[in-house]
């Protein structure tokens, strides 16, 4: 009976549930007892927002799949019969589009906190990695849906895609047959897409159990990255995270709601309301605006198959993040020259999301070039040697040392006035 809390709960049935079943106590101890650092910063409320994004995106999609047909000749029309025919099918199929960008915004941030605090070194490297396998399910999830709805964009983005696997020597044509299940993106494709964009988020789901239950053991970093060293650098999540959280989500939901109600399509592309057509390319393909960082390294470099090595290469490298980073300080807090090359770092993803965007010609190319190099530099060169030269600043003694100073300027303020 190890690994549980000890609690007697007042409730008669929830102590008779407990001893056969010790689900209360393990709640109690996890999410409402749970010791957090009293310092994290709104920064921390998007673990919570993720959770939200695919409680929505599980629950508007298995609405949609009530009334789409993933047949090639009927899937356009059932989802122009979505957001005409059904009752609210306009609501939830724009929520469940944009719903994707709204995830991928929260797990950017989401990211890009982990990388700024250093939440990725030990002893979390587990709990990065298994986010890396988060992100690349929940790639694999937005790319295949989109292919969903049948459009030009659809049609040519899937067709793009696939076909770079064709750059692997000597069984890439055959892998891409394989993925098609024909000569072409068709039928087949769409239809195996549906079943594999159906089941994916539960596995996510599945995967972020782990990701929170790996945090669950070291706890949580937070922006000092000095670990807790008594009971006062600490609260008990319930009520002090469970009301921060809630207050974060209720701003996320307006975010969400401005594009949903004034906005609906701002972050799609137009082609995808032309039915998918084999026989006219659009002028421009363009993937979500999510994937557009990782398609400007794709053409960043000149031969196919470098490209594809580089795009699955950026992503791969994260996986190694906790051991690239020499810093023995955790928090970019404290690293000064970590500071400014982190918003370098920033600054080249979105130059590459531009990039992305255009079509690569003049000095688009040798811009997205020079980002790209600058991306896998951050990761293999700068972060290595960062460790070694960077003179760090002064760590607080502890979590409570860090907010106490500010906590007494803020009390004394009024009173001088
Ligand atoms: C469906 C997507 C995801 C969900 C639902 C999720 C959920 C959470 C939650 C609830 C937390 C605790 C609260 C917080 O720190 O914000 C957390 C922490 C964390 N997540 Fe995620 N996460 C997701 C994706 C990712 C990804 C893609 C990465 C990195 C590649 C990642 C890396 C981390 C790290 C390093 C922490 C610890 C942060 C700290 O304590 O400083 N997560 N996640």
């Amino acid at each position: 009976m190890s690994g549980h809390s000890s609690y007697e709960f007042q409730n008669g049935f929830l102590r008779w549930l407990d001893s056969r079943l010790p689900l209360p106590s393990m709640l109690k101890g996890q999410a409402m007892d749970f010791p957090t650092p009293k310092n994290l910063n709104y920064f921390w409320t998007f673990g919570g927002i993720l959770l939200l994004c695919l409680v929505v995106q599980i629950v508007s999609g298995i609405v949609l799949a009530m009334h789409y047909t993933p047949h090639v000749d009927m899937a356009f029309n059932s989802v122009e019969h979505i957001m005409r025919d059904v009752n609210y099918g306009w609501l939830i199929r724009y929520m469940h589009a944009n719903g994707a960008s709204m995830f991928f915004i929260a797990v950017y941030i989401h990211m890009l906190r982990g990388l700024y605090y250093g939440s990725y070194k030990a002893p979390r490297e587990v709990l990065w990695i298994i986010g890396v396998l988060i992100f690349l399910i929940m790639m694999a999830t937005a790319f295949m849906g989109y292919v969903l709805p049948w459009g030009q964009m659809s049609f040519w983005g899937a067709t793009v895609i696939t076909n770079l696997f064709s750059a692997i020597p000597i069984v890439g044509k055959g892998i891409v047959e394989w993925l098609w299940g024909g000569f072409a993106v068709g039928n087949p494709t769409l239809n195996r897409f549906f079943s594999l964009h159906f089941l994916l988020p539960f596995v996510l789901a599945g995967v972020v159990i782990l990701h929170i239950w790996a945090l669950h053991v070291p706890g949580n970093n937070n922006p000092t990255g000095i670990d807790p060293k008594s009971p006062k650098d600490t609260v008990p999540f319930h009520p002090y995270y469970t009301v921060k959280d809630g207050f974060a989500i209720v701003l996320f939901l307006i975010f969400f709601a401005v594009w949903l109600f004034y906005y609906p399509n701002a972050l799609g592309h137009t082609d995808n309301y032309i039915p998918a057509n084999p026989l006219v390319t659009p002028s421009h393909i363009v993937p979500e605006w999510y994937f557009l960082p990782f398609y400007a390294i794709l053409r960043a470099i000149p031969s196919k198959l470098g490209g594809v090595i580089a795009m699955f290469g950026a992503i791969a490298v994260l996986f190694i993040l906790p051991w690239l980073d020499t810093s023995r300080v955790r928090s970019g807090s404290f690293r000064p020259l970590f500071k400014v090359f982190f918003w370098l770092f920033v600054f080249a993803g979105v130059v590459l999301g531009y990039c992305g965007s255009q079509p690569p010609e003049g000095s688009l190319v040798l811009i997205a070039r020079v980002a790209t190099a600058y991306y896998f530099l951050f990761f293999l060169l700068i972060l290595p040697l960062l460790g070694i030269f960077e003179k760090t600043k002064p760590l607080p003694a502890s979590i409570s040392e860090s907010v106490l100073p500010k906590k007494k300027a803020a009390t004394a303020e009024p009173a001088q006035a």
